[in-house]
């Protein structure tokens, strides 16, 4: 099942006609005849001239690894050759996209257009047609009908050959970036520096991120997703660093976490291992069969112990301090979600392709992914220990305050917290952590 970025060609064919399908189906189902798919327009910023970062449609790159070029569709009909309505304007102002090429292109219908307005030619004249993406005046038909975006958002769970493909590249360009990230945290830089050193070594522009980098010196690393990037950070008073950063390979993403101690002989670098251990036996659990709840349950299982075995909590044991809602001070995500084209990728709640959600358990707010595991998903394991201010004074305020060693716990504040993220795509008999299998590489 699992190949390298030199098979995308090789991948692809099999990829369109499983994409082709998928649509077949859920257009027969809804009872539209056609569809458009808008990959999206961009947009000016407010009393000004300059535009923010353009982001494509995901639906419209789950078909091409087209994910620069705004005013494209892609306009299928089944049982014809879907279209591409591919925007190439004369524009001495900016630099219009190259002639479409590459493995992809002769699967479709290439129609070019030089202006947005000229796309309506290239539409479906007659029946009923679904449009898919954000509202436009250009478009024509239902917009965004939710039984349709059920059943496709459904069917992505499942991850293609080409699309793991993709994947295992995000995470060999991904570590590139972490790996000299580490370093720059060693030779004592700042959060800026690391964050520029990322996008050198991972050879990524800011706005090709799948999502923001986290780069988070010290105590920064208790907010959950610290975007600032402090540029003056004192060299000598560095206790921690947490990087949560990935990187886009077609139009896929990978999302991984790390984090490091100054001090390799300290009790904050053991209480990294520890969780590290931790989240190494969450990703033994990923095999198919497996209810994503119980990784969850697992990893606050696991941060109970730690907390009880480094003396945070004292008095209880894991089940109780868990079982008294202890862990979710120290850990208040999620252990993980989809991954695909989007980094939070859809239908972690679907029950089916009707879009019946499965309900988050109790408690649990923030878990986005709530199903039973098939070969083929992909997600994040990504258990989390953290010192955070707000969520300690809270419990500094309950009856539960009386367990916590607070001497302890300040002690730590200034460490922020602990996340390691891994991705992992499950297999016919367990599964491959693609980001582990990087950083072996
Ligand atoms: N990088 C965002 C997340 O881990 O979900
Ligand atoms: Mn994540
Ligand atoms: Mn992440």
């Amino acid at each position: 099942m699992m190949r390298r970025m030199n098979d995308f060609a090789a991948l692809y064919p099999q990829h369109f006609e499983t994409v082709k399908a998928r649509h077949d189906r859920a257009l027969a189902e809804a009872g539209y005849d056609h569809i458009i798919i808008f990959g999206g327009e961009i947009h000016i910023q407010f009393l000004d001239d300059t535009y923010y970062p353009f982001k494509v449609n995901p639906h419209f790159k789950s078909w091409v690894p087209v994910v620069d070029n705004p005013h494209c569709f892609i306009v299928y009909t089944p049982g014809q050759t879907p279209r591409l309505v591919y925007y190439q304007p004369v524009d001495y102002w900016y630099k219009p996209a190259g002639a479409p090429s590459g493995y992809w292109v002769d699967h479709f219908d290439v129609r070019v257009i030089g202006t947005a307005e000229a796309a309506r030619e290239h539409f479906p004249k007659s029946g009923r047609t679904a449009f898919v993406g954000e509202p436009n005046e250009l478009h024509s038909g239902e917009a965004n009908p939710e039984p349709l975006l059920n059943a496709l958002h459904f069917e992505r769970s499942w991850k293609t050959d080409y699309e793991i493909a993709c994947l295992t590249e995000a995470n060999v360009r991904g570590v590139r970036g972490h790996r000299a990230a580490a370093s720059s945290f060693r030779d004592g830089k700042s959060e800026f520096e690391i964050h520029i050193d990322y996008l050198l070594q991972s050879s990524q522009a800011e706005e090709e991120l799948p999502y923001g980098n986290i780069i988070a010196l010290n105590n920064n690393a208790s907010v959950l997703h610290y975007l600032n990037h402090e540029r003056e950070q004192p060299g000598d008073l560095r206790y921690s660093f947490l990087i949560d950063a990935g990187a886009q390979c077609n139009g896929y993403a990978s999302d991984i976490t790390r984090t490091y101690a100054r001090d390799e002989r300290g009790e904050f670098a053991r209480l990294i291992e520890a969780m590290e251990a931790m989240q190494q036996r969450l990703c033994t659990m990923a095999k198919p069969g497996i209810n994503y709840i119980d990784i969850h349950m697992a990893a606050h299982a696991g941060v109970a112990a730690i907390l009880h075995d480094f003396g945070f909590v004292r008095e209880l044991d894991a089940d109780a301090i868990v079982e008294k809602r202890i862990s979710s001070t120290f850990f208040p995500h999620g252990v993980g979600h989809f991954l695909g084209l989007q980094v939070h990728d859809v239908a972690g709640f679907h029950g089916n392709r009707a879009g019946c959600i499965i309900a988050k358990p109790e408690g649990h707010p923030y878990l986005r992914l709530t199903r039973i595991i098939d070969p083929r998903m992909v997600f994040t394991v990504e258990p989390g220990l953290y010192f955070i201010e707000s969520l300690l004074a809270d419990l500094q305020k309950s009856e539960n305050a009386k367990y916590v060693n607070w001497t302890k716990v300040d002690d730590f504040r200034k460490f922020g917290g602990i996340r390691i993220e891994d991705d992992i795509v499950v297999t016919d008999d367990g599964h491959i952590n693609l980001t582990r299998q990087a950083f072996a590489g």
